[in-house]
């Protein structure tokens, strides 16, 4: 069952009703300030930072779900009504909300009024412009009352959350013509305010929750709304809002647009205050006059679909498969884009007070957007490998307003290391820019304790060297890739955190999906070594790797796929000794992804085991049997009812390492199907089942032990986004840029034949075209290539590839 459809050419998902299974989300905002909607006009908005500059409140896990955003609320003689159908939920001649690249177009009518809004971030703007477009469809003249509402936070929004004693009392506004100023904490070290105003004159406003609400209604139906009436408050310490009442005469057939802009404006220490306890409202009075009129915001929105014509024109398919194509083209580039500015921070599952950048998830979000915003995307290497400790091991997360480690969470992730070579290598593959390697890097962000880039990475391949196991494989520390396998943790005590709680310390728990990391990421570093002219690391590594390799076929390999790890005692952990927890995934994608066991047979049966054991309708399980109690060696792993999260759930991060390794065997059409399970345009049809948005890839969906398999959770900022473009671009329609030049070769599933990707890469165009059938091969501008390496054109060139298979 669908909810909507993809509207490919406008690259819009088009929701037809607001009844849909859960809140479906859009991202605004490109660079520092952000929005988050629903598609009933749910969310919120921030500078920079979800949890130390939100503008706007949100309270997550509501009841109803999705309650707060940004709201017009239309008074029809009495008849009230929201034209984004929630808060107030009468009912709509018309609904439909359009999900589009960086902004949402919401269109509700009622008894013939209709009102279109256009909610965006214009391109290098700190703030929302919603362009409310109201157009009288009946015959007869329409007087009606527009009133926006917005609610506003206190700027910390974990404080905003949880300190009353003292938010209660802070609130503070000024109103000037058509604009309100939220200006609370103003007065002392803040130098940044909040400003919402229209374009229009206003009949009336409310600075005070209460005055406009009431204290005993809800969002459906405040006081000043349903008396048609504002109430001109001004707010003292209780909750500070943001309201207009716009009065609208409109003849039959007419059309009138107002523009709302909401933004968040910076003042310089010494220019705070135009006179004393006035602020500095200079800056938002120039804001507010960049989007005064229809033509202003026309043309930021031209400029917005502009940005997305070039970011997007890097990788574009057409496959003869719709469902393909607008993942590749639009959506999964889209999520990807919004996952690099976002990290974990705020979604509707992650409350944006929560977690900073991950170490792991931010290089492993670099492989999806490298060729989107290199640039950005070097910056962001700089600032990851800055967090590193100078023997190799790593802050588990960093602050992205500091740019800091997390002292909280602190290290001893013995994957994390590795993942800055997978983000490295990816970068400079697909720009050339082999001068970063030579950048100087702080250790510890101390900038006394330096050393190149390349000298980060050889700290974190010796790092997993040097810190082995009674088996010769990586110590696991604290948890690898899955972050609820808790070796170390030992945890009898409620609320503790897995991730940072050691209770048992040396201990000798190993990890063969580290192994695995390590044999995959070591030609790069290989690779990378060389260009450094390091010419005896390069062989060291290369040494390293294949012993790596061995070590892992000796003690990794349990009969019929690859072992997980081994617990604390020596234990094996993921074999078929066990009784729960035989078989899991992570190893079988990784080590065969790094070529492990390819030539000796290992490889293929390890992902036979994967497809008769760990398969499902809707995707891979992280393993199997589920496990059906709490283990206390295995930590976290074992805590989530059988089916979910990292206990047999379908975390869908690690089903693309499976599909990428059935490439590896050359076996397309398992690996396309693999992809189509998760990928989300194909789960459209299934929306009722899997529930979340089908445009972007969820983190998890429920696995085969659960009640309700199928059902996804956690959408939108993940690395699955990363891994599966990166398994559908790069491996299965096979173009993947390579340190010496772009290789051509696709693992095709049957039903594919004719295609043609156009793929931008160091600033030449590649035409490419693949046919089946006839002799196998690749020309490039007609001479036959030998192999399918193309070596790199020259920036500015365009080449003609035709690929034969
Ligand atoms: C989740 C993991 C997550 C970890 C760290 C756990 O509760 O299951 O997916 O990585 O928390 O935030
Ligand atoms: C989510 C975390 O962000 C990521 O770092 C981790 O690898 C997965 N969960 C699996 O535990």
């Amino acid at each position: 069952m669908r909810f909507g459809h993809f509207d490919d050419e406008a690259r819009e998902y088009v929701i037809t009703t607001p009844r849909t299974p859960y809140p479906w989300i859009n991202y605004l905002g490109t660079e520092e300030f952000f929005g988050l909607i629903s598609h009933t006009g749910g969310g919120y908005s921030f500078y920079k930072d979800a949890r130390m500059r939100r503008l706007t409140r949100y309270r997550y896990n509501n009841v109803p779900i999705d309650v707060g955003g940004r709201y017009y609320y239309v008074n029809d003689g009495g008849d009230v009504w929201t034209p984004t159908w929630s808060p107030v939920k009468a009912d709509l001649d018309h609904f439909e909300t359009r999900h589009g690249l960086s902004y949402t177009v919401s269109t509700g009518e009622r008894n013939n009024v209709r009102v279109e809004t256009t909610y965006f971030v214009p391109l290098a703007t700190n703030a929302e412009v919603h362009r409310v477009r109201v157009t009288n469809t009946g015959d007869s003249p329409k007087s009606l009352q527009l009133f926006s509402f917005a609610e506003f936070n206190l700027w910390n929004a974990f404080d905003d959350q949880t300190n009353y004693q003292r938010t209660l009392s802070l609130a503070e506004a000024e109103v000037e013509g058509s604009a309100i100023y939220h200006t609370s904490e103003y007065r002392e070290r803040r130098n940044h305010y909040a400003v919402y105003g229209v374009n229009a004159a206003i009949a009336g406003f409310d600075t005070d929750r209460d005055s406009f609400i009431g204290l005993h209604n809800g969002f459906d139906a405040p006081e000043a709304v349903v008396d048609g009436a504002c109430r001109n408050s001004m707010v003292s310490g209780w909750g500070a809002i943001g309201a207009h009442q716009i009065d609208v005469e409109l003849a039959p057939g007419e059309q009138r647009d107002l523009v709302f802009v909401l933004g968040y404006v910076e003042n310089p220490q010494d220019e705070k205050w135009e006179a004393p306890g006035v602020v500095n409202k200079e800056p938002a009075r120039e804001l507010l006059a960049r989007f005064s009129t229809g033509e202003q915001v026309e043309a930021a929105l031209a400029e917005m679909r502009e940005y997305w014509d070039g970011m997007l024109s890097a990788y574009t398919v057409s496959s003869g498969d719709e469902k393909v194509d607008r993942m590749v083209n639009i959506w999964n580039q889209y999520q990807c884009m919004v996952t690099f500015n976002l990290s974990r921070s705020a979604s509707y599952f992650e409350s944006g007070i929560g977690r900073g950048m991950g170490f792991r998830d931010s290089n492993q979000d670099l492989l999806g957007f490298v060729h989107l915003v290199p640039a950005r995307a070097r910056e962001r290497i700089l600032d990851i490998a800055a967090t590193q400790f100078p023997d190799g091991s790593a802050y588990h997360q960093y602050q992205p307003l500091t740019k800091r480690g997390n002292h909280d969470v602190g290290t001893g992730f013995n994957d994390d290391p590795l993942w800055l070579i997978e983000g490295v290598a990816a970068y400079i593959k697909e720009t050339g820019d082999e001068a970063i390697l030579r950048e100087d890097v702080p250790f510890d962000n101390d900038p006394d304790d330096s050393g190149t880039l390349f000298e980060h990475l050889r700290r974190s391949f010796h790092h997993a060297l040097h810190n082995r196991g009674p088996h010769g494989l990586p110590l696991i520390g604290r948890a690898d890739w899955n972050d609820c396998l808790n070796l170390n943790c030992f945890s009898e005590t409620p609320g503790e955190s897995f991730q940072t709680t050691e209770n048992r310390t040396g201990g000798t728990a190993e990890s063969v999906f580290i192994a695995g990391l390590f044999v995959h990421c070591a030609p790069d570093y290989v690779a990378m070594a060389e260009l450094m002219g390091e010419q005896a690391e390069a062989d060291g590594a290369r040494a390293a790797a294949a012993e790596m390799s061995a070590v892992v076929l000796e003690h990794g390999w349990d009969g019929d796929w690859f072992l997980r790890a081994y617990d604390f005692f020596g234990e094996k952990v993921g074999s078929a000794e066990r009784d729960e927890g035989q078989l899991f995934i992570e190893p079988q994608g990784y080590c065969v992804m790094a070529g492990i066991g390819l030539e000796t047979g290992e490889a293929r049966r390890a992902l036979d085991s994967v497809a008769e054991i760990l398969n499902s309708d809707h995707g891979i399980v992280v393993l199997q049997p589920a496990f059906t109690r709490y283990y206390l060696e295995l930590g976290e792993i074992s805590t989530y009812p059988p089916g979910y999260k990292e206990n047999a759930g379908i975390f869908c991060h690690n089903n693309p390492w499976v599909a990428i390794a059935e490439t590896r065997l050359g076996r397309a059409d398992r690996a396309f199907e693999y992809w189509k399970k998760i990928a989300p345009s194909f789960r459209e049809e299934i929306s009722e089942v899997h529930r979340l948005e089908p445009y972007v890839y969820a983190q998890m969906i429920a696995g085969k032990d659960a009640p309700r398999h199928g059902e996804a959770k956690n959408s939108w900022l993940t690395g699955t986004a990363a891994w599966n473009f990166v398994a559908i671009t790069q491996h299965i329609l096979g173009i993947r840029p390579e340190f010496d030049g772009l290789r051509v070769d696709p693992c095709l599933p049957e039903s594919m034949t004719n295609l043609t990707i156009n793929r931008r890469c160091r600033g030449a165009e590649y035409q490419i075209t693949v046919t089946r059938g006839g002799s196998p091969g690749v020309q490039v501008d007609g001479a036959a290539l030998e192999g399918t390496l193309i070596p790199y054109a020259t920036p500015g060139e365009s080449v003609d590839v035709a690929v034969t298979i």
